[in-house]
Parts: C-alpha cells; sequence; structure tokens
C-alpha cells in the first residue's frame, strides 16, 4: 500500500463555487469543435447526454446545491480537475469518460434551476444522495436520508423543466431526444445503503427492491414517452466490496467473505439481487418499446473482474480505500474522505476504492470501456454508426477503437 499524506487543505466553498461558474466557459469552446467533428446536429451520432443517478454519477450538483459535506473538498479531484469539482472521485466518472467517448463535452451538472449554462449537449441530473424512492416512502420504513430529500422522481422532474429550453413541441423534443443517449442510474443505491448503515433488518431492506426496481422502470418507460429511444441502465455495484461496507458490518467469521475476492458476500448477494430484478425490468420495457434501445449495463462483473484480478488491471489494492479516516479499510464513518484530518493514498490509480463508497477514476475508466466496447453491456452497445475516430471533448484524444 502506498504511503498516505495527511489532508488539511479545505478550499472555501466560495471559491469552489466560482471556479465551478467558470467551468462551462472552458468547455463550451470544445464542445462547439466536438460536435462537428461529429457531424454536428446533422451526424448520426448521439447528439446530447442526460444523466440520472446518485453521487456515482454526480458531476457538481450537490456542489451547486451547497449540500457537499465531503466530496466538494480536495484529495477529490486531485488527479485529473486538480480542484475538487463535486465528483465523489480523485477525477473523472464514469459518465464522464462514456461522454469523451461519445465525443461530447463533460455533462454540465443540472441542479434544477437555469443559470446561463448551455445545455444543448445534455445535463447531469444525478445528485449525490438521491434515492431511487421518495423519502417520504423511505421515512415511514425507518429510513432516513440525512443528506437530501431528492429521489429520482426529482430529477425527472427537473427533466422536465429543463426539456422546452432545449426544443419546443413534442415532436421537436421526440426529434432531440432521438439522437441522446440517456445513462438512467446507477441509482437506488443509497436507498439499500441509508437501510443498511441504520441496521434497518435485512427482510424489510429486500422488500425494498421491487420498489426501488419500479420507480427505474417508471423513469425508463417516461424518458421513452418523451422521445428517448437510447437508455442505457447500469446496475448496481458489488455493495460487499465497498470499503464502507466491509468496515462497518466486519465480522469474525470467515464464511461471511468471498474466498477469491474478500468482498462480504451477503451485500454483493444482494446487489445481484437487486441487479437481476432490474435486468428482467428492462427486458420486459424492452419488448414494451421494440424500436427503442434499452441496454443494461454491468457495472456489477465489470467491477469484479478487478476485484478479482486486480494487478492484471495495474491495482495494488483491492478492498482498502485510498481516501479515508484509518482502519484495515480506511474508512471511519466520523471521518469521511474530504474532511480534515482524513489520509489518501499516494498513488490512486493502483487502488480500485477511492473512498467508502465510491472507485476511483482508474476504476471508473475500466468500467466505461467494458460497457461501451467490452461485454458489459446487455445487450451490446452499439458505436457502428459513430465515427471510428471521435476526438474528446477534455481534448486529451481518447479514442474508439474496435
Ligand atoms: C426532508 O424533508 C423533511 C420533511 O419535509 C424535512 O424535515 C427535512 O429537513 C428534509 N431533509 C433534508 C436533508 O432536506
Ligand atoms: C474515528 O475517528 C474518530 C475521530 O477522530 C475517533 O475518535 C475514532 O476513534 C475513530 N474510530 C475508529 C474505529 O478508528
Ligand atoms: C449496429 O448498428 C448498425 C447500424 O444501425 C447495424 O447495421 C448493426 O447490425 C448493429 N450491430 C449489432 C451488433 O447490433
Amino acid at each position: 500500500m502506498a504511503t498516505p499524506t495527511t489532508i488539511n487543505t479545505l478550499v472555501s466553498p466560495v471559491v469552489l463555487f466560482l471556479i465551478l461558474l467558470s467551468a462551462p466557459a472552458d468547455y463550451s469552446n470544445a464542445s462547439a469543435e466536438t460536435a462537428e467533428a461529429v457531424g454536428g446536429d446533422t451526424g448520426p451520432c448521439f447528439t446530447s447526454l442526460f444523466s440520472f443517478g446518485d453521487s456515482v454519477s454526480d458531476t457538481g450538483n450537490q456542489m451547486l446545491l451547497g449540500k457537499c459535506p465531503h466530496c466538494c473538498s480536495l484529495p477529490n479531484g486531485e488527479t485529473y480537475f486538480g480542484r475538487p469539482t463535486g465528483r465523489c472521485c480523485n477525477g473523472r466518472l464514469i459518465v464522464d469518460f462514456i461522454a469523451e467517448k461519445l465525443g461530447l463535452p463533460l455533462l454540465t451538472p443540472f441542479p434544477g434551476e437555469l443559470k446561463s449554462s448551455n445545455f444543448r449537449f445534455g445535463a447531469n441530473l444525478a445528485e449525490g444522495g438521491a434515492t431511487a424512492l421518495d423519502f417520504r416512502f423511505l421515512a415511514e420504513r425507518g429510513i432516513f436520508n440525512t443528506h437530501t430529500n431528492v429521489s429520482l422522481g426529482d430529477e425527472l422532474k427537473r427533466f422536465r423543466n429543463l426539456l422546452p429550453t432545449l426544443c419546443s413541441s413534442p415532436s421537436e423534443c421526440k426529434i432531440y431526444l432521438g439522437k441522446s443517449l440517456i445513462i438512467m442510474g446507477e441509482i437506488g443505491g443509497i436507498d439499500y445503503n441509508r437501510a443498511y448503515f441504520e441496521n434497518v433488518a435485512v427482510e424489510q431492506i429486500t422488500e425494498l427492491v421491487p420498489y426501488v426496481i419500479a420507480e427505474i422502470g417508471n423513469a425508463i418507460q417516461e424518458m421513452v414517452e418523451l422521445g428517448a429511444v437510447t437508455i442505457l441502465v447500469p446496475g448496481n455495484f458489488p455493495l460487499g466490496c465497498h470499503a464502507g461496507y466491509l468496515a462497518k458490518f466486519w465480522s469474525p467469521n470467515k464464511e461471511d467473505y468471498d474466498p477469491l475476492t474478500g468482498c462480504l458476500v451477503q451485500f454483493n448477494n444482494f446487489a445481484q439481487h437487486h441487479n437481476d430484478l432490474l435486468q428482467e425490468e428492462v427486458v420486459r420495457l424492452q419488448k414494451v418499446h421494440p424500436h427503442a434501445n434499452i441496454m443494461y449495463a454491468d457495472y456489477y462483473n465489470s467491477v469484479m473482474r478487478l476485484h478479482l484480478h486486480p494487478d492484471e488491471f495495474g491495482f495494488s489494492a483491492s478492498l482498502v480505500a485510498c481516501c479515508g479516516g484509518g482502519g484495515p479499510y480506511n474508512y471511519n464513518e466520523s471521518l469521511l474522505c474530504g474532511v480534515p484530518g482524513t489520509t489518501a493514498c499516494a498513488d490512486p490509480s493502483t487502488f480500485i476504492n477511492w473512498d467508502d463508497h465510491h472507485l476511483t477514476e482508474a476504476a471508473y475508466r475500466i468500467i466505461a470501456n467494458d460497457v461501451l466496447q467490452g461485454p458489459f453491456s446487455i445487450p451490446r452497445f452499439n458505436t457502428s454508426h459513430c465515427p471510428v475516430t471521435t476526438r474528446a471533448a477534455s481534448g486529451e484524444g481518447h479514442y474508439f477503437a474496435y
């Protein structure tokens, strides 16, 4: 394991906000250039990208809304952006890599209010802490989200408010959304995390799953009705491999652990149960909407591959978090990554887990590749109609390679 270094830098929220406001300007030039490279509005490729979800996909909404207790401080953002952006990661997220690979600018966060930003290339509705289920439904079951009350339904409401600024009639919106890629999730992870971390009975947590799936299914249905044609639906990560779960639910019984990975079996089984039901729902919706292309993104098995063979992918640490408050998995619930007093590894590119529940940029990059080019999208993501070489909005030059 790399030597930890103490984090004692807290950037003021005002500075962060100013930095973030200046960001869309940087992207807009690159976007125009990129749009031209892929054929602009007349090209056959996706002309915009919309993302829904939680902190796995949040590229700045929590930060814009001022509810960002720890992900909005360094070392979050240290590797790629050189500053915190609200992403719970040292760099880019899966949605960032997908945007880059499709030749689109990194997604502009949309926290629910129209600012001067340009959303022509899409928007990110994902908000850290968001649940799939309405907070009142969860509260009735003793599950409280101290972080935010925002749910997938609220993200859809925000999307419906944004849409009329992008297209001016239902038929025009259908054309616009028909050329968009929609990423619906990962969502539902927080519903389960909150319940598990508040020690809600396992039977009660399992009862939530069909409700979570129905909520995601309704959101997909609604997007298709609005005109979306291509929808990617990510499943949940192997929760039993998260540093937060491993530390919180540490067990003296060897049989609680997967002997090949060291992950907690119970939580991985639970994530797979969610994923099984989600895949059934994707198949059902695909049948109802044969003109659409609804794909399941298998984040679970993409990540499991990393935990099974970390060294093959350049990882020296499989389960311990790069950034956190110490202990065997570098997790302490009162010292989450980014809070003063937490430590971070020197080389996050050799870690899979970034913090309690999030992965490193290095891991996210592999997952994005796995989904777009590998076998981890069901049915396989079809980009054969996209240009073979699509310059990334970042100007770094990531290319599709077939
Ligand atoms: C959630 O909503 C409840 C009831 O409206 C409110 O009391 C609570 O402060 C809200 N929590 C958050 C984190 O916004
Ligand atoms: C977590 O951090 C707190 C605050 O520094 C400390 O008092 C506590 O002992 C730590 N817990 C563990 C399990 O290390
Ligand atoms: C991908 O899409 C192209 C163009 O629509 C089509 O010709 C091709 O058969 C598709 N490939 C797969 C593997 O579905």
